[in-house]
């Protein structure tokens, strides 16, 4: 593992080692350096903090100001991994112009080090136009959760033989565009390992198996906080649901019953 801040080629490089990518999403400075203390490799400050931070339904309502609030935090609490800005739903896909503007901000004022877009083929041109200006690009097709409207929920794509072409084309295209790596989601196993052989950047899977490049879950999936939503590829490490409610529990329970603070936490006058 690196002491160093993990940078673009390091991750590429990575793909050719065979060592797999670590990627966590985050949303603030705490989550961020605990995150990055225990080694993750990649900070996705995902647009999913419109629905885990935000507590929105989708994440169709999150915008550019909220996506660069959240980036800096992040990045001042990632000191060696990477940090990537997620791009909201339509501030990259109306023109290449404003694809080049949210992400310059993403990195000048977000302070992110590369920028993620969802889609495939037809935003090829548009991240080939970032990636040209030194913008690192990160791209995701398959399941793409700003298209959810379309899609009609949020369903495993690339089942059957048509579908399966067009995720493969459309990973190719983002990566012949220049895009560094490409986030692959709720697509079959089969799908993703095909992909994963065929493109020469690293994958990133969510709900896509197990032969991708890398894995990603949303912080408080893993962590065990949040419950609106269970899909079946979210493996909870942990019970932090419980253990917040034992804690608030107790500090309610002893501020109720007068023990909390007690003397050993407060001030005295000096004497
Ligand atoms: O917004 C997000 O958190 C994401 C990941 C789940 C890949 O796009």
């Amino acid at each position: 593992m690196p002491e160093k801040k993990i940078t673009v080629p390091h991750i590429t490089a990575l793909k050719a080692k065979g060592q797999k990518i670590v990627m966590v999403t985050a949303y603030d400075y705490t989550f961020a350096r605990l995150l990055d203390g225990a080694g993750v490799d990649i900070l996705l400050v995902g647009d999913s903090l419109g629905m885990v931070v935000q507590g929105r339904k989708n994440t169709l309502g999150v915008t550019m100001d909220h996506m660069i609030y959240h980036s800096h935090c992040v990045a001042r609490g990632a000191e060696r991994a990477h940090v990537v800005c997620d791009l909201p739903f339509l501030s990259y896909q109306a023109s290449k112009e404003d694809a080049i503007r949210v992400s310059g901000a993403a990195l000048k004022k977000g302070k992110a080090e590369a920028v993620k877009m969802e889609g495939g083929e037809e935003i090829a041109e548009t991240i080939h136009a970032v990636v040209s200006l030194g913008i690192p690009v990160m791209g995701h097709v398959g399941l793409m959760p700003q298209r959810v409207q379309q899609m009609g929920g949020y369903k495993v794509q690339g089942r059957g033989k048509d579908a399966a072409k067009k995720v493969l084309k459309d990973a190719k295209a983002v990566a012949q565009a220049g895009a560094y790596s490409i986030v692959l989601e709720g697509i079959p196993l089969e799908l993703a390992k095909q992909v994963t052989k065929e493109v020469p950047v690293p994958t990133i899977g969510i709900g896509s198996g197990p032969h991708c490049d890398g894995q990603v879950l949303v912080c408080y999936d893993l962590l065990g906080m949040f419950e609106d939503i269970a899909p079946k590829f979210v493996k909870r490490y942990a019970d932090l649901k419980k253990t917040i409610g034992a804690a608030a529990g107790a500090f309610a329970e002893e501020v109720r019953g007068g023990k909390f603070p007690g003397v050993e936490h407060s001030f005295l006058e000096k004497k």
